[in-house]
């Protein structure tokens, strides 16, 4: 059984994403230990608490420098003794001590096909924002491991979005949750709970059965 720790900012429909899985047996053999946020104030602890998940609140802004916020973060990872770790709308800065001790065991969503519209500052809306303002007609989403860069990790799912005539950021945002991000999040998480992924000179690799 895969242990999962969901880690969240806001309104937590990519971790009620994988929930639905679990429940409906899209996602097997994993189950979500704890979900953890920086913002006491998430809707998705609302969604945690709801399915009887234990939800922890841990911030930057509890501490004196970032160190010791970082020390605490992964203690507190630790303490769900997790076997992933899944970023799903997580907006502060992974630990480097953290990415160490989960080599390839941290996962993260980000709303385009990177390597376009990612990186620092690229985030949320200001994703579709610059995908609108470079006049792209397909856009995205894609689940990768989480390394020391920003959005630069081994990839592992990507699924493609059509931009519409008139979109707004905020229409296309919600084209790409509901038809990229709430499907390769939670196909990337059982794809990792029944072994099909593996990582081989940066690359992933999927078993195909
Ligand atoms: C979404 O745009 C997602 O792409 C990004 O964070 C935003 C909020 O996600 N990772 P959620 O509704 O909190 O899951």
């Amino acid at each position: 059984m895969l242990r999962i720790v969901v880690c969240v900012s806001g309104g937590g429909t990519n971790l009620q994403a994988i929930l639905d899985s679990i429940d409906n047996g899209t996602i097997t053999h994993a189950e979500v230990a704890a979900v953890i946020s920086n913002n006491p104030n998430a809707y998705a602890l609302q969604r945690a608490e709801r399915h009887g998940i234990p939800g922890a609140c841990i911030s930057p802004k509890q501490f004196e420098d970032r160190e010791s916020f970082n020390e605490a973060f992964l203690q507190k990872v630790n303490s769900y003794q997790p076997d992933l770790v899944v970023l799903a709308g997580f907006l502060v800065v992974i630990p480097e001590i953290m990415i160490q001790k989960y080599r390839n065991r941290i996962i993260n969503i980000h709303p385009s096909l990177i390597p376009s519209f990612c990186g620092t500052g690229y985030y949320g809306l200001k994703v579709h924002e610059g995908a609108l303002a470079r006049g792209v007609k397909v856009t995205g989403a894609t689940v990768h491991f989480v390394d020391e860069g920003t959005d630069t990790g081994p990839i592992i799912l990507q699924h493609p979005v059509a931009v519409a005539p008139g979109d707004t950021p905020k229409i296309l945002q919600q084209r790409v949750m509901e038809q990229a991000e709430w499907k390769i999040l939670p196909q990337a998480i059982d794809m990792i709970a029944n072994g099909k992924v593996t990582v081989e000179n940066g690359k992933v690799i999927i078993k195909e059965t």
